[in-house]
């Protein structure tokens, strides 16, 4: 049986982890129920549920998702390091409506369901690849990959500077985890679709800035207006905006264009799966 250090391991407030545990031998039935359907990828259920009880239905699931793990082979840090993101997503739900625990339940269900792993810096999804609009006709007829063929996506989790080294090492090592554990899911690249890849940035944060360097390793197709993920990624979740005094590059054009009524973009990018391997 798991015991409590198991969750502390998952680096969570203590207040709150004590709050989740208590609603879930309130409510043990209805995370029962839910678990199942979570482990399954299904989480619509649990939207009904208040922002603590969500915490702890995921909470309730996670030793199955262990046993999972274990299942598979797969190494205990790579469970706690994909599971610290729920203490990222409470934090983010704290910010933006004030309440404790979970809300963005959608998201750590890809995590629940085996979706979705962090290995190192990054975070890898099984996925399918897409063309965002805009991506242009030659480029296009250029890409070597087909809309809807299996690939990786990748996403960059909040709460460390996304140093480069880290990047490609967190690429190599998730070719060798999806090799060792996923031997019949083949994929020919990793995409992303994230704000990070605006080109603009070349200038507004310079060639050295690590965001920069992350997107010169994509090639780009194509994006989409996400003026609302932007603004909270670069501003907080709060989205105060009467409140918003620019402290750096980033912050400054951000706010420019949200002044100027512009649209904040996210683009689409992807890299050939073995590009880094040594
Ligand atoms: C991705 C991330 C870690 C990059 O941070 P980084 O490693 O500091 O990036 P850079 O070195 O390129 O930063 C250049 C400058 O912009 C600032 N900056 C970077 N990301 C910022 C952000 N999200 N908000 C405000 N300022 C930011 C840095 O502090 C730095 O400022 P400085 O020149 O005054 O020191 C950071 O943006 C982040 O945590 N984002 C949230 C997660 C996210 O957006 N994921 C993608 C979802 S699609």
């Amino acid at each position: 049986m798991i015991n409590s250090n198991f969750y502390k391991k998952l680096g969570l407030d203590e207040d709150l982890l004590n709050a989740a545990l208590t609603r879930f031998s309130e409510i043990k039935d209805v995370c029962e129920k839910q678990s199942r359907l979570l482990l399954r990828g299904k989480c619509k259920g649990v939207l009904k549920l208040d922002f603590i009880s969500r915490l702890a239905v995921v909470l309730y699931s996670l030793p199955s998702v262990y046993l999972n793990y274990k299942e598979k082979g797969i190494d205990d840090k790579i469970f706690f390091d994909t599971f610290s993101d729920i203490n990222i997503w409470c934090a983010n739900a704290f910010d933006q409506y004030g309440e404790k625990g979970l809300e963005n339940i959608h998201w750590i269900t890809k995590h629940l369901s085996m979706k979705i792993f962090r290995i190192g810096r990054l975070q890898f999804e099984f996925s399918r690849f897409l063309i965002l609009p805009h991506a242009g006709i030659k480029n296009i007829i250029r890409c070597p990959y087909r809309l809807g063929e299996k690939c990786i996506t990748l996403h960059i989790p909040q709460g460390e500077k996304l140093d480069n080294d880290k990047c490609i090492d967190s690429l190599q090592r998730a070719n060798e985890f999806f090799k060792k554990y996923y031997p019949s899911y083949k994929y020919r690249c990793y995409t992303v679709i994230t704000w990070l890849l605006n080109p603009d940035f070349r200038t507004v944060l310079g060639e050295d800035s690590n965001i920069v360097k992350f997107a010169n390793m994509f090639t780009l197709l194509g994006y989409v207006p996400d003026s609302d993920m932007n603004e909270r990624r670069v501003f907080g979740y709060k989205k105060d905006r009467k409140n918003y005094s620019p402290e750096n590059a980033l912050q400054r054009y951000t706010l420019e264009r949200i002044n100027k009524g512009k649209p904040l973009l996210s683009y689409n990018g992807f890299v050939k799966k073995n590009l880094f391997n040594p």
